[in-house]
């Protein structure tokens, strides 16, 4: 940024900048690596719309829980709750969580696709099965995109936000629907279905080396009832696997439409900044909407004029030594706040008419409703 140059206006144009852009939205997608707070972020929105007077829907599967804690969502079965809101919403407003199981996602879908029980069984007593069902590689991403799919074809909500898996590269989350894509439809799938095929070591080898989340678990097992199962497994799931397909293909044009935004949250180090500003060029490049940056856990702004040691020695109880180390940390605090201050202004340059949106790190915890609602008016300003 040059020197001259007068910082962007970071939070947009003040008033509820954020909340406008949201309105216009029915799909949110909020997006970040693990750790950074995009849980907290996105259960604070969710709410603050649902205080608005919007109906609300927050899909969550984050193995931390912190959001079913904070929500008071304390069973994992996959299905909507409603949460009470706060004294003070708007009439009209309503808030539902849900956390998501893929496993029982993944029940669910065969319960609605196969019409038999005893086929239905059958399929959740393979083993193969079962393991698909139970691991987290690629299954959350899958399942939470065919969750999206079916909320939002429920017409309930005016508002459904999504707390995307975490994703080492936000552009894990645009490619996912091509990526379920490619395995529904891939040639090793074709190769499992041809009538009479009987797998070896060398299917399964010839499976081994793709990265695909289903297939690199089948290149784990080996014996002869495996084979069976997965043999089988793949005749069961033809059915199923057709309906994700078709969910999945909604859904990645659901990204393109204007009614669906992203969210990036960041912490304000280096390297989390960066990825954001990466996420919003690819999103540039696809002409996808990118409403903003919330960059969390800023340093909060140090006072204006700190005290000496000189001043603060002598105050009830602070001796020399004391008013040094004060001293010292105030001014690491100011260095610190200095440093994301500047991070901020960069981002917001890099990123064109995107918001970026600074929440301080709280000094309360925010696992619960009140500390949701604390985030919310950094997020409106
Ligand atoms: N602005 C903040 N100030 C203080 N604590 C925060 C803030 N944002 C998040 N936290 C806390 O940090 C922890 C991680 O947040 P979480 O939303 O679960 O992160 P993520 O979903 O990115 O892994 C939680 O304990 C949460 O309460
Ligand atoms: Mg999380």
């Amino acid at each position: 940024m040059s020197a001259t140059k007068p910082p962007r206006r970071r939070q947009g144009d003040g008033t509820r900048a954020l909340s406008k852009r949201l309105h216009r939205l029915d799909v949110l997608l909020v997006c970040g690596s693990g750790g950074v707070g995009k849980t907290s972020i996105a259960a604070a929105l969710a709410l603050d719309e649902a205080m608005n007077g919007r109906r609300v829907c927050v899909l969550t599967i984050d193995p931390a829980r912190r959001l079913a804690q904070a929500m008071g969502l304390d069973a994992l079965d996959d299905r909507e709750r409603e949460v009470t809101l706060p004294p003070g919403a708007a009439p009209g407003g309503s808030l539902h969580g849900l956390m998501l199981d893929p496993k029982t996602a993944l029940d669910r879908l065969v319960a609605e696709t196969v019409t038999t029980t005893e086929e239905q069984e059958r399929i959740y007593a393979n083993r193969v099965y079962q393991q698909v069902a139970s691991s987290s590689a690629g299954m959350q991403e899958y399942m939470a995109l065919a969750r999206l799919f079916e909320l939002d074809r429920g017409g309930r909500f005016d508002l459904i936000v999504v707390d995307t898996p975490p994703a080492a590269h936000a552009r894990e989350l645009l490619d996912s629907p091509q990526r379920i894509l490619r395995f529904l439809e891939g040639r090793s799938l074709r190769w499992f279905l041809k009538p009479g095929a009987r797998m070896g070591r060398v299917g399964l080898r010839a499976i081994g080396g793709s990265n695909g989340p289903i297939l690199g678990i089948l290149s784990k097992v080996t014996g002869a009832e495996m084979i069976r199962d997965t043999t089988e497994f793949f005749e069961a799931m033809q059915g199923i696997f057709g309906s994700i397909s078709d969910r999945i293909r909604v859904v990645e044009r659901m990204f393109a439409s204007p009614s669906t935004g992203f969210l990036s949250v960041t912490s304000p180090e280096r390297e989390s900044v960066d990825q954001a500003v990466t996420f919003w060029e690819l999103l540039e490049e696809r002409q996808y909407c990118y409403v903003g940056t919330v960059v969390n856990r800023v340093e909060p702004e140090a006072p204006p004029s700190m005290a000496t040691p000189d001043e603060l020695t002598g105050i009830d109880g602070i001796d020399e030594s004391l008013a040094a180390r004060i001293s010292a940390a105030q001014q690491d605090h100011a260095a610190l706040a200095g440093r994301d201050r500047s991070r901020l202004d960069e981002l917001a340059e890099a990123t064109g008419s995107a918001l970026t949106i600074s929440v301080p790190r709280l000094a309360r915890v925010v696992n619960d409703l009140d500390g949701l609602r604390a985030l919310a008016p950094y997020l409106a300003e």
